[in-house]
């Protein structure tokens, strides 16, 4: 170790940097919360004011715990994936040590972010592009070339953020001290044991920056009012108005329980759990006359997740979903999985990475076809986006005035504003 110098200060607490800021937006925050009628889109301002963005970004999304990928893309010691949480660059990091870390991707020395790539793997040092200051895996500072003595290296490792893993799901934290993770970890790990997502495959990722604040984002997917219309490749395999999002036929009631009794009677736990305050839930449901999210219905990948009973005891598994506020929704069938990872960029742009996982074992070409594996979320995707998009500009116009849910088909949309007002109203106080 070549790093000597003076002894630095303590760096400042991770929440400090919007203080300043806070006592004007949060005058913002709190008005617009007032004017939001209960049953009722938000106003529109909170979907694209500067302000609104702030205490989203400090009330919730530097608060709680954020999707950021997944276990079998973090294996080999150095593998790593990047994410900006906020206004907060990481990278979590596979160590030598066989360790998972969450660590501020930012350099001590003069702050330049050291992974720039989505994903990659570091090899066994961390390593600034600027100035070259080295870093262990573990975050530790290895090397620092041609500073003064009397620096103090073991001030200047990089800063760690929390991490935490739910059945191959890798989630970070960026709170100083961050909310419970483990009862959700333990509410899903039954339903997603089968699917071994530790150790999948990633098959294939798309990217979308959507032209839209992640609440729409969020809102859109937590409904299927509108999949009749605007999802003609996703209604081939999923019910058009499913329970899930509070409307349903007797038909699709009747569909999802005959699925979840034959799973369960196989030892496939398949029950709907959702926490208290509907920030997470996860369920089986009936596909609509199909076994995978396909153009046929039919299986992209050759066989099944291995932890799921054989197709001679239980044909038909349909899907388990499974959403976590602010951050995630994500889809398991039985040859494939799915999850959206959702991320603000700024108060009307939003970056979604959709991630297709199968079988650690499937060969691509000969156990599935990239093409039918990724054609209907990819269709859906646009669809998706072009809806946001068209509704971040009719939010954002001063006509706006907000309009009333369903209560049949938007209840998952009125579940989630009622969580995230909450988490506003929470972290405002008074
Ligand atoms: S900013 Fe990283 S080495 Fe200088
Ligand atoms: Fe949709």
């Amino acid at each position: 170790m070549s790093v000597t110098s003076q002894p630095n200060a303590a760096p400042p607490p991770a929440q400090g940097a919007a203080a300043a800021a806070r006592p004007a937006a949060q005058a913002v925050v709190r008005a617009l919360l007032d004017e939001h009628r209960p049953g009722h889109c938000l106003p529109g301002p909170m979907y694209h004011d500067p302000a609104v963005h702030a205490a989203d970004l400090d009330l919730v999304w530097h608060r709680e715990w954020v999707f950021a990928g997944h276990e079998c893309e973090l294996a080999e010691p150095g593998a790593y994936i990047t994410l900006t949480v906020g206004t907060h660059p990481l990278v979590v990091v596979r160590g030598t040590d066989g360790v998972l870390r969450a660590l501020h991707n930012v350099c001590r020395h003069r702050g330049a972010v050291l992974c720039e790539a989505p994903s990659g793997n570091t090899r066994r040092k961390l390593v600034c592009p600027y100035h070259q200051w080295a870093y262990e895996l573990d975050g530790s500072l290895y090397k620092a070339r041609a500073m003064p003595p009397g620096m103090t290296p073991s001030e200047l490792g990089l800063r760690p953020a929390h991490v935490g893993t739910a059945s191959g799901l890798v989630f970070v934290c960026v709170a100083d001290t961050p909310p419970p993770f483990e009862p959700f970890a333990a509410t899903v790990a039954a339903h997603l044991a089968p699917f071994d997502l530790a150790g999948a495959k990633i098959a294939h990722e798309s990217v979308l920056v959507e032209q839209g604040n992640w609440k729409l984002v969020m809102e859109n997917n937590r409904e299927c009012y509108h999949c009749r219309i605007s999802h003609p490749e996703l209604a081939k395999s999923f019910p058009l108005a499913p329970l899930h999002s509070g409307g349903g036929s007797e038909d699709e009631a009747r569909a999802t329980a005959e699925v979840v009794a034959a799973c369960e009677a196989a030892g496939v736990p398949s029950g709907f759990l959702m926490s208290d305050d509907f920030q997470y839930r996860v369920m089986r449901m009936a596909l609509e006359h199909a076994r995978s999210m396909t153009m046929d219905g039919e299986p992209a990948v050759a066989h099944r997740w291995a932890g799921l009973p054989g197709e001679d005891v239980v044909r038909d598994v349909g899907d388990v979903l499974l959403y976590h506020y602010p951050s995630m929704w994500s889809h398991y069938v039985g040859d494939h999985a799915l999850t959206f990872r959702m991320l603000p960029t700024g108060p009307t742009t939003t970056e979604l990475r959709t991630t297709w996982l199968v079988p650690g074992d499937a060969v691509e070409g000969e156990d599935y076809d990239l093409k039918t594996l990724t054609e209907v979320w990819l269709a859906t995707n646009d669809q998706d986006t072009a809806l946001v998009e068209r509704t971040q500009r009719g939010v954002t116009s001063p006509a706006f005035v907000p309009g009333p849910y369903s209560e049949v088909e938007e209840d998952g949309v009125i579940q989630f504003v009622a969580w995230y007002t909450e988490r506003l109203r929470a972290g405002l106080g008074g």
